[in-house]
């Protein structure tokens, strides 16, 4: 496996490859969720690349970027072993630059949800992949369900802008439990971890409540609700899949989404219907 800092060592790595690229872009912390799409990716192309990037730009004031957990060691084996071709772990000043044009993410779906909660973390989100792609080229470009709303503005920033890269969605892996794997679960402890199984519950409540004929998206979230009263519950939300509120269940054309934050570790899960 090739370990590329610099983007001129990916540039020239990239022009090197002539078959199918498969890329799949991650901040490190390497987890089974991450391995999903890297292995899916090893699967169906020639070549893989991954990055590692702990992009500064997607987090805000006060969160999480000073501390987002590092293992370098543990995801350079992990990638090995999966058969990862090309692993670009870039410095930040290879990436920006002082004056660059700056991408914004459309209004309609980036300021509710995450984007309410976090504003401008999806500019940021947008102007890191937008320049990872440029640099790999991919054929295919591996995303997860998991981050609902940034795949949704990902396949669209693809559309949009004529980029010529497939996007691929990936499933949801979860733990033997339900809580769906994320980087940030290391900062859950015992306790909170057990709590923090709530939000994965909620979901499957409303999954049983819409089996059971419920289609009324403020009775689901009643239900959902009382599943997740210990917790600082941000949003619980139904929607359609572009992210418009909906009031009844259209079974083919539906996603319910929650974040809560779980002692201060804030998590968040989804189930497209
Ligand atoms: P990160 O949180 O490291 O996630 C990298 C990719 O792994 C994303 O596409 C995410 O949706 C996917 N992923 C995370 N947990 C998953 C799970 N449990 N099941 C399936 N897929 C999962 O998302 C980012 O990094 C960044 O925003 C990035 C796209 C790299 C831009 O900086």
């Amino acid at each position: 496996m090739k370990i590329l800092k610099t983007t001129k060592e990916l540039i020239n790595y990239r022009k090197s490859l002539t078959c199918n690229v498969g890329f799949v872009p991650t901040m490190g912390a390497l987890h089974q969720g991450h391995i999903s799409l890297i292995k899916e990716s090893v699967q169906k192309n020639n070549n893989t690349i991954v990055s590692i990037f702990v992009n500064p730009i997607q987090f805000l004031a006060g969160e999480d970027f000073t501390s987002y957990p590092n293992r370098q060691k543990a995801d350079l084996k992990i990638c090995e072993l999966a058969g990862v071709d090309a692993l670009f772990m870039p410095n930040t000043d290879e990436i920006y630059f002082e004056n660059e044009p700056i991408l914004v993410a459309p209004m309609k779906q980036s300021f509710i949800l995450e984007g309410y909660q976090r504003p401008k973390h999806f500019d940021g989100v947008l102007r890191v992949v937008i320049k990872l792609l440029n640099l790999t080229k991919p054929t295919n470009a591996y995303f997860g369900k998991k981050d609902a709303q940034q795949l949704f503005l990902i396949q669209n920033m693809v559309k949009t802008l004529f980029l010529d890269t497939t996007i691929v969605p990936c499933e949801i892996i979860r733990d033997e439990n339900g809580l769906a794997l994320s980087s940030r679960n290391a900062y859950l402890d015992e306790n909170e971890k057990l709590q923090a199984l709530n939000i994965s519950k909620s979901l499957k409540i409303a999954s049983i409540e819409i089996m059971r004929g419920e289609l009324h998206a403020e009775k689901i979230k009643e239900k959902m609700k009382e599943v997740l009263k210990e917790l600082e519950v941000e949003y619980i939300e139904i929607t359609n899949r572009k992210f418009d509120k909906i009031e009844k269940i259209d079974l083919k054309n539906c996603m319910i989404l929650v974040a809560a934050k779980v002692g201060k570790t804030r998590l968040i899960d989804n189930m497209w219907i």
